[in-house]
């Protein structure tokens, strides 16, 4: 108890059992009806309750600890999640509703260890993960198996939410275990309430954990029990019931008598009437049952009357049956034809090609005959209850359901004499031994291995070997059998054992009178064969193995009950074996494959285990065999599973759930964690402050090695999502206010929009009408509009105004309101661009500018080619090279020039070079002529007149005037000109028009330029003493 001080309420996941133990219990306490330190806390100061944590693990102190707690009525106490349960053979006060209530919804470890525990947890987890479970209870013959499944059983039943129509269920599946147990349960050595048969039942349950549904799997019932019973053993409860039980007019009705002793079916173990068992009682809780699943007790009557039916014989040994009144009751209540039946029962029909002959039974056969119909009866009807039961349990609602399966299956036994059942019982301990090995020790060291966590191996006993023996295909004992009892000839039990012989000879596990030393045979009879079970030696006595193992009914029979006029039996028989030429699989045939489909079952759930030990042989309470104990604690292996235990971790589970689940306590991983699930959770338990030796991290799983580590984040969790529950409340609220404000403002928004949209319909119509008034003068209608016109005519102007002067296209077309607005604003603009332009140039450009004006003046008007040459602006350029040869003269303008000679008019690449006082006349490389007249200021001239062409004409006439500031010499003339060179001696140039221009000496000696249009056919000549004359022609 103290080790777990720190625990709170676990469970509490389904909120309609959500039940805080804490407060619960302080109610309890508060109410009187439970001491705390009395009823529970000193409860737990005896011995230890968790075996994991005993000090040491030897035999001796688990035996020593399971005592002490015996001896307190503890009688559960746990490995791990295991639970050990000592059959206490007295009545206990822990199995009340107060108990119930105690245990549902609270952590596993917090409480005394309780197979409500066991159940409440399995019954949680199942809900949180969402997957199935099972829960399996082994422990030998008397153990106290069959009571744990029924107490978790109630326990589902009490504790699950409930509703009307769950009730039904509930009550069905409640109801369904007296009738089993009075039909498959019987009175042996071992046990007054030994199961029979074996029995599987599935609780289903809904996402809510509602137990919707259930389905049981029963398995080999021992059928042999309805005809023979040994010393000290009954048969089925249920015949005992009926005929201490039942009414007057019930058994009247039967046929039966009151009283045991009329019946050979029921008092061949000479035990009909047991202390402990209360057949009177029994009856009246199974008569109801009965009734609801509809079934009448005529069948289990005619059985009785079977029992009863006995043969004479004849001279010759053949069996006789006359005129029996027993018989008439058995063809009465079975709903057959009594001679047939009679007929049934002693000849055997054997069909040869078309033809049918019958055989007579001898006595022996006879009453083989009759057993047979009476096991074959009483199987049947099992089967059928089982069936209906089934029926009624079944959830058809198609939606996906989680199970919880309870395993109660007939535990490991030992008897003087042990036949077929025994071999089959023990057979199917040995696998579920098998099972329980390969789900905990096996599967416990492989997971280790496999997450790579550190692991010393815990040496266990594997039965394999002996499952192997028993069960493998074509040599195992099963299979020997069957071979036997198919194989044509004079195959007897004996044969059987001699091939068995043959085939096992030196198994380990196998011995017989035979192959036995001197010492262990004469433990033997020779018709004994001996198994060395997981749990012990098990001497088995082959006499009746073959006939039981096929189980035969004889056909004429079997055909007979299936023309039966009682409802159950025609359906028992009918679907008995729909091939009937095939020969059925044998009883253990069929065993081992629905064995096998069970541990398919079970394989796919997960596993919580119920271990049960018996306490004595002599069902006494309050006696301790220590012996006995030791013995199923070692063939148990508990002790390998303590070991497993102690060794590992309490707790593991794959990363991503291990996540899911405890990821809002920690900042890092709440509400997602994006990296790695296995980061995710060191991050987390490094977050909780977990301790390195407390886990381990595997491959994919996290382990966790003491349970209270896990309380303690389960707690912390548990808080945790209370804190995100009353969060989420809060949430909503805050939800609802905020939808609240939200549609406030929404409104405000909506008036607000209405308000625009108003004033928006004010101002177009306004808009409207002061366009169709714009042309009035301005008045309240269009003043608006005029506005907004003026304002929208200026801003489109000032985004488009022209960018240069020359632009005189781009402005803008006022409204008829601007048109005086709009020419005053262009003026103020070009002005401005004027201005700006003006202030840009440079005084470079002013000068040639001022050049320009003096050409104008010169030209305008007068040259028809001028207005082309306005555009150009004047080169200004001197030649670097003539600097070189007139050095002492500042050059003021240098050209080039074509120069036509004076006779023949060649032409001649020059320079033209005006100085302040000279015009140079020169090639490239020298200076050519020099033309000097120091009379005049002015440059004049040539020594006679020089015939030049130059294609800058404007430009050079312009500077020659203002070098020689003689701006009236020029003289523009028209048609050809005519100079002199000398006196009397002269030449004279042409003008004409052609497709080319040139210029060419003509034939009449003049010089001819030929232009493309006339007009600029005007030439030069400056009025000096010579003529100077130049063309542009070009
Ligand atoms: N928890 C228990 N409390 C009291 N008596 C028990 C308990 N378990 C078993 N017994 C007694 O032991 C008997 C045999 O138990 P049962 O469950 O039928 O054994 P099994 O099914 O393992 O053969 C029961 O009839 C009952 O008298
Ligand atoms: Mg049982």
């Amino acid at each position: 108890w103290h080790f777990f001080s720190v625990v709170l309420p676990l469970g509490a996941i389904n909120p309609n059992i959500q039940t805080s133990t804490a407060t619960l219990l302080l109610q309890l306490v508060a109410q009187g009806q439970l001491d705390m330190e009395g009823a529970l806390t000193a409860r737990d100061r005896v011995g230890i309750q968790d075996f994991v944590l005993l000090d040491e693990t030897t035999e001796a102190a688990f035996l020593s600890n399971l005592k002490k707690r015996f001896s307190k009525d503890l009688i559960y106490t746990y490995i791990g999640t295991l639970l050990v349960s000592v059959n206490p053979y007295k009545e206990l006060d822990i199995y009340n509703k107060k108990q119930m209530d105690i245990y549902m919804g609270v952590n596993f470890f917090e409480l005394p260890p309780h197979i409500y525990a066991l159940a409440d947890n399995a019954y949680h987890t199942m809900l949180t993960e969402f997957n199935n479970h099972f829960i399996l209870i082994s422990g030998e013959s008397g153990a106290g198996k069959t009571e744990a499944s029924k107490k978790i059983l109630q326990y589902y039943a009490v504790s699950c939410p409930s509703t009307t129509l769950l009730n039904t269920v509930r009550d069905k599946m409640l109801m369904s275990n007296p009738v089993l147990e009075a039909f498959g349960n019987a009175k042996t050595l071992k046990n007054d309430n030994s199961s029979r048969f074996g029995k599987y039942m599935d609780i289903q349950f809904d996402g809510q954990g509602d137990a919707v549904g259930g389905h049981i799997l029963n398995y080999l019932l021992e059928k042999s029990r309805v005809v023979h019973q040994n010393h000290g053993e009954r048969n089925f409860h249920i015949f005992y019931q009926l005929v201490e039980g039942g009414s007057d007019d019930l058994l009247h009705q039967l046929g039966l008598e009151r009283g045991c002793q009329h019946y050979n079916y029921l008092t061949q173990g000479q035990c009909a009437i047991v202390q402990s068992i209360n057949d009177k009682n029994d009856w009246k809780t199974v008569k109801n049952a009965l009734q609801i699943i509809n079934f009448d007790e005529t069948v289990i009557a005619s059985v009785l009357h079977l029992g009863n039916v006995r043969f004479d014989s004849d001279s010759k040994g053949h069996a006789l049956l006359n005129n029996n009144t027993e018989l008439h009751w058995v063809s009465n209540l079975l709903g057959v034809d009594a001679h047939r039946l009679q007929e049934g029962l002693t000849f055997r029909k054997i069909e040869a090609k078309k033809d049918q002959v019958l055989s007579p039974f001898t006595t022996d056969h006879a009453i083989y005959a009759r057993d047979a119909l009476a096991k074959a009866i009483y199987g049947q009807t099992f089967t059928w209850l089982v069936n209906r039961i089934n029926e009624s349990m079944e959830n058809k609602d198609p939606s996906r359901k989680t199970v919880i399966g309870l395993l109660d299956i007939y535990g490991f036994e030992v008897f003087y004499v042990n036949s077929f059942e025994q071999f089959c019982i023990n057979y199917c301990n040995e696998k579920l031994q098998q099972l329980f090995i390969e789900l905990t020790l096996k599967s416990e060291q492989e997971e280790y291995e496999a997450e790579g966590i550190e692991w010393e191996p815990v040496q266990f006993f594997n039965n394999k070997i002996i499952c192997d023996l028993i069960e493998e295909k074509h040599r195992g004992i099963i299979s020997l059998l069957d071979e036997e009892c198919l194989r044509p000839g004079d195959a007897t039990d004996l044969t059987f054992l001699e091939r068995l012989e043959e085939k096992m000879g030196n198994h380990p596990h196998f011995v017989t009178h035979k192959l036995a030393d001197k010492m262990t045979r004469k433990t033997l009879e020779r018709g004994d064969f001996r198994l060395l079970h997981y749990a012990g030696e098990v001497t088995y006595c082959v006499v009746g193995f073959l006939d039981k193992n096929n189980d035969l009914l004889y056909r004429n029979i079997k055909d007979l009950m299936c023309q039966s006029k009682n409802d159950i039996v025609k359906e028992c028989f009918s679907s008995m074996d729909p091939d009937s030429r095939r020969r059925p699989e044998t009883v253990v045939t069929q065993f081992k494959s629905s064995l096998q489909k069970l541990t398919e079952i079970l394989m796919a759930k997960e596993a919580w285990y119920i271990r049960c030990l018996k306490s004595n042989e002599s069902k006494q309470s309050g006696q301790f065999d220590e012996a006995l104990i030791r013995h199923q604690v070692k063939y148990l292996g508990l002790m390998e599973h303590l070991r497993v235990r102690r060794a590992g971790f309490a707790y593991r589970r794959k990363y991503d759930v291990f996540l899911k689940r405890y990821k809002p306590l920690c900042p890092a991983t709440w509400p997602h964690w994006r990296g790695v699930a296995a980061d995710g959770v060191e991050v987390l338990v490094q977050h909780l402050g977990y301790l390195p030796d407390e886990y381990k991290m595997g491959r994919t799983k996290i382990f966790i090695r003491h349970p209270r580590t896990l309380f303690a984040t389960e707690d912390a969790y548990e808080k945790c999502k209370h804190e995100l529950g009353e969060w989420q409340r809060e949430n909503t609220e805050n939800r609802k206010k905020l939808v609240n404000i939200e549609s406030c403002w929404r409104g405000t928004q909506a008036r607000k929009e209405k308000e625009k949209r108003a004033w928006a319909v004010k101002v177009i119509k306004k808009f409207i009408k002061g366009y169709m008034t714009r042309g009035q003068a301005k008045n309240t209608d269009n003043s608006e509009y005029l506005a907004f016109v003026r304002q929208n005519y200026l801003n489109r102007l000032r985004d488009n105004l022209p960018k240069t002067v020359l632009d005189k296209t781009t402005w803008l077309t006022p409204p008829a309101v601007l048109t005086e607005t709009s020419e005053m604003l262009r003026k103020l603009h070009y002005r401005l661009m004027v201005r700006k332009y003006v202030r840009g140039i440079t005084p470079q450009k002013k000068a040639q500018f001022q050049m320009k004006l003096i050409t104008s003046s010169i030209f305008k008007g007068k040259k028809d080619s001028y207005p082309q040459s306005v555009a150009h602006p004047f080169a200004d350029n001197i030649n670097p090279r003539v600097i070189q040869m007139i050095r002492n003269e500042r050059i003021k303008y240098c050209v080039p020039v074509i120069k036509y000679d004076r006779n023949g008019f060649k032409p001649r690449q020059r320079q033209l070079i005006l100085t302040q006082t000279a015009v140079y006349v020169i090639e490239e490389a020298k200076i050519k002529q020099r033309v000097d007249d120091s009379n005049t200021t002015f440059i004049w001239l040539f020594q006679g007149d020089l015939v030049v062409q130059c294609d800058h004409l404007f430009e050079l006439l312009t500077k020659l005037c203002v070098i020689a500031n003689k701006q009236n010499a020029i003289k523009v003339v028209q048609g050809s000109i005519n100079f002199e060179i000398q006196a009397g001696k002269g030449g004279a140039v042409d003008f004409s028009t052609g497709p080319e221009p040139m210029v060419y000496k003509a034939k009449n000696g003049h010089l001819m330029v030929v232009s493309w249009a006339l007009s600029l056919l005007s030439h030069v000549s400056v009025q000096t003493g010579y003529h100077f004359f130049f063309s542009d022609y070009i």
